[in-house]
């Protein structure tokens, strides 16, 4: 509402006589314009209120172009020198918050080009030489989404390194595992995080691949259709770290899957800390009682003061659905558009910081939450005990010892669960009269396996739950890890 009252403001003023602001914007593409822009038109067209947080990404490849631009003898070395130090200037008043910005000056590019003329005069002027704003944003935009994907690889780096503490500590705590939320089968608590650790090495390597793909630069494609100044595209994407230029200017200005696959990597992801997010929900409720939820991430209730609640667990679960929310919207955006570049596109930008800024709060918050964990040894092995949770085991045992086929074993295990169950006993309690009843050739060997403790020992298939498995995991994922934080520097070009 007050910004919508501040672009009225702007646009009443459009009416009357121009603001400072609509003269800066006259000498920018004015030329064949008689009147400024309708106060709705400009309320419309700014970007400049989110597309703001672009401008180190614009700084940068504005500098690399004015360096190219004098390496290739398009504008001389004083020119390139001045428009450096006002480019310096630019970025030290924004970061000191001395900066204005003005609605009329639409985004960041025309904002920061505008500044750097009233600062060094026509040197300013023929920065945007061989160059569109089309190019511009499509390689500002690129730079960012580049900055948080790096950022996003030392935050998994920690995250997996917590969960594999955790996992360390409780590589033979005993939980129940479920499936459809039933007790199922015995599983280590280290195991169950694991799995957890598996999936953020995945989601850390679709970041990484979206950064191969999208890390080529587009500047240089100019409006469209390339330019007929000698520009040197090489050097430019050199300069700002980029692998390549893209090979083809229509699609250098006009293509945002990057923005997409990066946005498709965090819903992906997201789900996955969702999910741990759920567990950790439902593990604190004291009907389950396998985690005391610790004061750094829960809150209390204004009314019942017994209360604590997982508050942060429940919107890490939340956010997956504003994430999800953002690639959908920016899907929608880019179908059917026409090549080459079209004003929707401006609608790129505030899905991706939404999404990028929600997951990066979730991936910390959870990471925090995992090196807080405290769960209940005593209250899980309790569990992992309970619903004949070693059934399966006995099943096994029918049919290495007594040679039955899996199914028939089935179903005497079946026959002796509804015994235990009628007597309100787990399996290793009931009498091995009563197994016999079932099949007699069951003998006292059969109790070696009923304990939670046996069942779990003897998992020790590859990537099963044995303590000695979850270890030997836990070791492989070290060593992933650490092979990952110094990449070579083919696998980092790649
Ligand atoms: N603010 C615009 C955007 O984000 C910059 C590109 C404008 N290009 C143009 N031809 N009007 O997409």
């Amino acid at each position: 509402m007050g910004d919508q009252e501040n672009a009225k403001k702007t646009g009443d003023a459009a009416h009357g006589k121009a603001s400072e602001g609509q003269t800066r914007q006259q000498t920018m593409w004015g030329g064949r314009f008689g009147a400024g822009p309708s106060a709705v038109m400009q309320e419309i067209n700014a970007s400049i209120g989110f597309d703001k947080r672009l401008y180190a990404e614009d700084i940068a490849g504005s500098m690399a172009h004015a360096d190219m631009l004098a390496a290739t003898g398009i504008i001389s070395a004083a020119d390139r020198d001045a428009i450096h130090k006002g480019l310096g200037q630019v970025k030290a008043e924004i970061e000191a918050g001395e900066f204005t910005f003005d609605p009329a000056l639409e985004d960041i590019h025309m904002h920061v080009e505008s500044r750097l003329r009233e600062i060094v005069g026509d040197a300013g002027a023929r920065l945007h030489t061989a160059r569109s704003r089309n190019d511009q944003v499509a390689t500002d935009f690129r730079l960012w989404c580049r900055g948080a994907v790096d950022r996003f690889d030392g935050l998994y780096a920690d995250f997996i390194h917590t969960l594999l503490d955790v996992a360390e500590a409780h590589a033979a705590t005993l939980m129940p595992g479920f499936t459809h939320l039933q007790t199922a089968q015995p599983v280590t608590l280290g195991h169950h995080i694991m799995a957890y650790a598996e999936m953020a090495f995945r989601d850390r390597a679709r970041l990484a691949d979206c950064r191969a793909r999208l890390n080529e630069s587009p500047l240089g494609a100019a409006a469209l259709a390339g330019t007929g100044f000698p520009i040197d595209r090489h050097m430019t994407a050199a300069a700002l770290e980029f692998d390549r230029p893209m090979a083809n200017s229509l699609d250098a200005v006009s293509s945002r899957d990057f923005a997409l696959e990066l946005m498709a990597a965090l819903s992906i992801a997201s789900t996955h800390l969702s999910r741990l997010a759920d567990e950790i929900v439902l593990w604190a409720t004291p009907a389950f009682g396998f985690l005391t939820l610790s004061d750094s991430f829960s809150t209390g209730s204004s009314i019942m003061p017994q209360k604590r609640n997982p508050d942060a667990a429940e919107l890490v679960r939340a956010k997956v659905g504003r994430i999800a929310g953002a690639l959908s919207g920016l899907m929608m955006v880019m179908k059917g558009l026409p090549l080459a570049y079209s004003k929707d596109m401006q609608e790129d930008k505030e899905p991706v910081f939404q999404a990028v800024d929600d997951f990066e709060l979730c991936l910390v918050a959870m990471t925090g939450m995992m090196a807080d964990f405290r769960p209940n040894p005593d209250a899980m092995r309790n569990a992992a005990g309970q619903g004949f949770s070693t059934a399966t085991d006995l099943a096994d045992w029918l049919v290495r010892e007594l040679k039955m086929p899996f199914r028939d074993a089935h179903h005497v295990t079946g026959a002796i669960v509804k015994l235990a169950e009628n007597q309100k006993c787990d399996l290793a309690a009931l009498p091995l009269v009563d197994m016999q009843s079932a099949e007699p050739k069951i003998t006292e060997a059969v109790f070696d396996v009923l304990s939670v403790e046996a069942s779990v020992a003897s998992r020790t298939s590859f990537g099963g739950t044995a303590p000695d498995n979850v270890r030997a995991q836990i070791g492989a994922a070290r060593e992933k890890l650490t092979a990952w934080e110094k990449p070579t520097v083919t696998e980092s070009k790649q």
